[in-house]
C-alpha cells in the first residue's frame, strides 16, 4: 500500500471511497465516513472466540474495523468479512492480505459463507445500518446470522441513545457494552443474542 505525502499508509480507511459510496447510496452505507479508531477498537475488545472460531465481520466497508480485529489478534485467515458492493470488496482484498474477504450479501450468508464456517463463528459484527431497515428485514438478518452462527448473536454499533433494534420484538437479549464520544457521531456497542441461547447459558 503507498503512502501520503504526511506518511499516512493511502487507503487505511479511505474515506474518499466510502465518501463516494454514500453518495451513491446513503441508506446502504449508514455513515459519510468509516469508524473512529476509538470505536474500532472497543468492538475488538467484545470479541468472543476460541482458537478454531472465526470472527465474522458484516458490511466492512474499508476495512476499519477488520483492522483493529487483526491488531487486536484474531488471525487472518480466522477473520471473515462480507461486503456487499464489489468496489469494497476488492479494496479490501488488497489492503487486507490472508483475510477472506467475501462479495456477497450478508442477508443470505447460508449461501455467501463457505460451509466449512457454518457453525465456527465465534463473533459476528454487524456494520451494516440495520436501524434503517423495516423489522421485517431486521427479522430476516437476525435469521441469516442464526443460520450460520446459531446462539452467537452479533454485535452493532449505533450512534442510537437507546437500543437501535427493537430486540423483545425480535426475540433477542441485548445489552450495552460501550460508549464512545470518539466517533462522528458519538456511538454504542451492543450485543445482541437470541433469547432461547440466553436462556441456556
Ligand atoms: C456504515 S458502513 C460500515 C463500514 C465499516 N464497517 C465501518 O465501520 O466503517 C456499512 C457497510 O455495509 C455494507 N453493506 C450494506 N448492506 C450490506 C449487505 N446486505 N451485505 C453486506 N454488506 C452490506 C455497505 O456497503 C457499507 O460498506
Amino acid at each position: 500500500m503507498s503512502e501520503t505525502p504526511a506518511g499516512r499508509p493511502e487507503g487505511a480507511a479511505n474515506a474518499g471511497l466510502f465518501f463516494k459510496r454514500w453518495l451513491r447510496n446513503p441508506l446502504q452505507m449508514g455513515s459519510i465516513i468509516p469508524s473512529s479508531p476509538a470505536l474500532c477498537r472497543r468492538i475488538a475488545a467484545a470479541v468472543e472466540r476460541q482458537p478454531d472460531e472465526y470472527v465474522l465481520e458484516l458490511g466492512a466497508g474499508t476495512g476499519v474495523i477488520s483492522r483493529a480485529l487483526l491488531a487486536a489478534g484474531v488471525p487472518p485467515e480466522k477473520l471473515v468479512v462480507v461486503e456487499i458492493v464489489p468496489e469494497m470488496a476488492d479494496f479490501l482484498r488488497k489492503a487486507l492480505p490472508g483475510v477472506n474477504v467475501i462479495c456477497g450479501d450478508a442477508f443470505a450468508l447460508k449461501e455467501s459463507l463457505p460451509e466449512h464456517m457454518h457453525n465456527r463463528i465465534g463473533t459476528a459484527i454487524c456494520g451494516i445500518p440495520l436501524v434503517l431497515l423495516p423489522q421485517d428485514k431486521q427479522k430476516a438478518f437476525v435469521d441469516a446470522v442464526e443460520s450460520v452462527a446459531p446462539g452467537k448473536g452479533f454485535l452493532l454499533f449505533t450512534y442510537c441513545i437507546t437500543s437501535p433494534l427493537p430486540y423483545g420484538k425480535l426475540s433477542l437479549n441485548a445489552q450495552r457494552l460501550a460508549w464512545t464520544p470518539l466517533n462522528f457521531p458519538p456511538a454504542s456497542v451492543w450485543r445482541y443474542q437470541p433469547e432461547s441461547a440466553a436462556q441456556a447459558t
